[in-house]
């Protein structure tokens, strides 16, 4: 048995089955990950992203997140990857996604079951009344955007460093690693805490932990049972194939 008939098995026999995705998974879009080569951390401070920053230079904060998030994320597609994990949800295999990505790729590809641990660039928040609005509906060239119902001053609803996760991507995510007996992780080095103290929550319920990544990471030595050292893309197409010849 090859390692895709391998991991395929696992998820076919598998009762509850979730992945848990990094920005490795949305490269082959378009997006550069933040650590590694090209990483986007090479080129801007992550201090950027620090909540009291934001507070504190808030037009230039907003600048950068309008450069690197607005401008590239705003504008690529999901891949393959994507696709595949959309698919298997659609047909049961997959119970949900549990994602530290803010480019929202996993809905735009179909999943239904997302889980945002660290929020959505989709919309953006009023600090002050607590508004929410689609990001699409925001001018963008005039920075930083304010609250159309109270004046308020506007933040991306994604979780800066300094900040707590949201309450129900928390929750969701947590329930997801504690029920789930396979977990396929894609595309993280399992560096941020506390998402990447998910994993290892499983695995201590005796999950079967698939592990997708061109390089080893955080995870590879310590919780990976089924270590598949490829891209994203070309390793879910191998395993789609796979399960299909099973099924
Ligand atoms: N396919 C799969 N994995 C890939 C690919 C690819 N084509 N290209 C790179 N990778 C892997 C890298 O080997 C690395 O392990 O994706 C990972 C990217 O690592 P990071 O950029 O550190 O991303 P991630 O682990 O998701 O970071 C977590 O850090 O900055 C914060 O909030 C941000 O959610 C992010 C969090």
């Amino acid at each position: 048995m090859n390692i895709y008939q391998e991991a395929a098995k696992k998820i076919i026999d598998s009762h509850y089955c979730v992945a848990f995705t990094g920005a490795g998974i949305s490269v082959e879009s378009g997006i550069p990950p933040f650590r590694g080569r090209d990483g986007l951390w090479n080129k801007y401070d992550p201090m950027t992203f620090e909540i009291d920053y934001f507070l504190q230079d808030t037009a230039r904060s907003w600048e950068i997140i309008r450069e690197i998030f607005y401008d590239l994320f705003g504008h690529v597609l999901p891949n393959t990857a994507h696709y595949a994990l959309a698919e298997m949800e659609q047909r049961g295999l997959l119970k949900s996604v549990i994602t530290q990505n803010i480019d929202n790729l996993h809905r735009d590809a179909g999943n239904i079951e997302v889980y945002e641990f660290h929020g959505s660039l989709k919309q953006i928040t009023c600090l002050t009344c607590g508004q929410k609005v689609n990001v699409a509906q925001v001018d963008m060239a005039h920075l930083p955007p304010t609250c159309l119902t109270c004046g308020g001053l506007m933040k991306p609803d994604v979780v800066f460093f300094g900040e707590a996760i949201p309450e129900y991507a928390a929750f969701k995510s947590i329930d997801a690693s504690q029920r789930a007996d396979c977990m396929i992780l894609i595309g993280t080095t399992g560096t941020v805490a506390p998402a990447n103290t998910l994993p290892f929550q499983a695995k201590a319920g005796g999950t079967t932990i698939i592990e997708i990544n061109p390089d080893p990471s955080e995870y590879t030595d310590q919780v990976t049972d089924i270590f598949i050292q490829e891209n994203a893309t070309r390793a879910m197409e191998h395993l789609m194939e796979a399960i299909d010849e099973l099924v």
